[in-house]
């Protein structure tokens, strides 16, 4: 995938893709302008992309899917419970959580990374965030899959039940804060509710929709491509250990720009815009394809070795602008957190093998789904 987005950055960096029947936008100046500029590239699907009101579109009326003021309200209500601050407080709990499915492998001297750790954490800790009980993550899972396979934003048909499934689940947990509020962020929701913000039903259980799946994959890809990249890159594991695993926040973030979970977020032109000679028209879909702009060698020398030493902060894997993603410090936190108890628990030479990843074609998710690791 890398060598043809270099390709393409070069020949091509603006082109309709029929298949999509897209503008794929592959620069890092111009995904990063079009991220900056939400008016002229809007998140909202435009009224006539919107599927039939009967159909369950599960990303309606949520923040990533809101632009302006009413992204503003719909963030607000919850931003509060994700800065840097609130998260730093959520270490010993995932530090507790690590060590618990840590010490589940310790003994074997082998792992699946992804199944192990950098699938159960993320998503048990998405699951306290909204106070909804552990044992039904495998639920969660099912649910999560069923929501992102209806990649156009519309459930398909095999979806369906599970969809239905999360509603109600999410319905029975709404009613029961309404009844007794905890401290958990459907609870903050309700008690914005309360105080005039006039949530619809659909809105919430959306909003536990968009967590569900924010929240998880991305983290699961972040720790399985940071594993996998310590494991490949000559002289990272050694380097990532020194100093009590110092270097391992520099790390996840090279990985995050090297091998960026989300490789494309969507948006609509609601103006003609000329970019490169082409002609993008209002009502266009548009992917600006982040994977491609943090391989830019016009932003990143040498964009393809994997470099701690590069200055931070220019980096587009979670986004840039208003919907710039709210759970990166958490992210951030959790990566770092198993991957430091990793190197720290597992001594010597790292080994991967029967890595299940699909790079080939453009995604819009970029992650290993299976990452068996032996250590000496
Ligand atoms: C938005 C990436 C983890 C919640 C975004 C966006 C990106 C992104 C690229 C922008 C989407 C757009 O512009 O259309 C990632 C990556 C993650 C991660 C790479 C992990 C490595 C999380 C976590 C949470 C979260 C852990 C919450 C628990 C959100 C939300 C938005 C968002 C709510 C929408 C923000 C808005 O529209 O204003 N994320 N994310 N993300 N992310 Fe994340």
């Amino acid at each position: 995938i890398y060598d043809w987005y270099r390709e393409m950055r070069t020949a091509n960096p603006v082109f309709r893709d029929d298949v999509f029947n897209a503008w794929h936008v592959l620069r890092y100046e111009d995904v990063r302008a079009i991220l900056s500029d939400p008016a002229t590239f809007q998140s909202d699907r435009p009224a006539f992309r919107r599927p039939p009101v009967d159909v369950y579109d599960p990303g309606e009326d949520t923040m990533a899917r809101a632009d302006g003021a009413r992204h503003r309200m719909l963030r607000g209500l919850v931003n509060q419970a994700f800065t840097p601050r609130v998260v730093e407080r959520m270490e010993p709990r995932v530090r507790l959580l690590c060590d618990e499915l840590l010490d589940a492998v310790a003994q074997d001297g082998e792992m699946e990374v992804v199944a192990d750790v950098a699938y159960p954490l993320p998503i048990r800790i998405v699951m306290e965030m909204l106070g909804v009980p552990a044992e039904r993550s495998a639920e969660f899972r099912r649910w999560s899959n069923a929501v992102v396979s209806g990649g156009s934003g519309v459930a398909d048909v095999g979806a369906d039940a599970e969809i239905d499934a999360m509603r109600e689940f999410f319905a029975g947990v709404l009613a029961d804060r309404r009844r007794t509020p905890g401290d958990d962020l459907i609870s903050r929701l309700l008690a914005a509710e309360s105080q005039g913000e006039r949530l619809t039903e659909r809105q919430l259980l959306n909003f536990c929709a968009l967590m569900l799946i924010a929240g998880h994959e991305t983290t699961t890809s972040l720790i399985a491509n940071t594993v996998y990249c310590l494991e490949t890159v000559p002289g990272l594991l050694d380097l990532a250990r020194r100093d009590d695993c110092a270097p391992v926040p520099r790390v996840v973030d090279e990985v995050l720009r090297y091998a960026s979970p989300v490789q494309s977020v969507l948006r609509f032109a609601v103006a003609d815009v000329e970019l490169h000679g082409r002609r993008i028209k209002a009502g266009d879909t548009v992917f600006p394809f982040i994977g491609s702009a943090n391989r830019d060698e016009a932003e990143f020398p040498q964009p393809d070795r994997f470099d701690i030493q590069r200055p931070t902060g220019r980096g587009l894997a979670f986004g840039h602008g208003i919907h710039y993603c709210l759970g990166a410090p958490l992210a951030r936190l959790e990566a770092t957190i198993v991957v430091s108890e990793m190197l720290r628990r597992f001594p010597g030479k790292w080994l991967t093998r029967d890595v299940d990843a699909d790079t080939s074609a453009p995604r819009f998710l970029f992650g290993i789904r299976r990452l068996p690791l032996t250590w000496e």
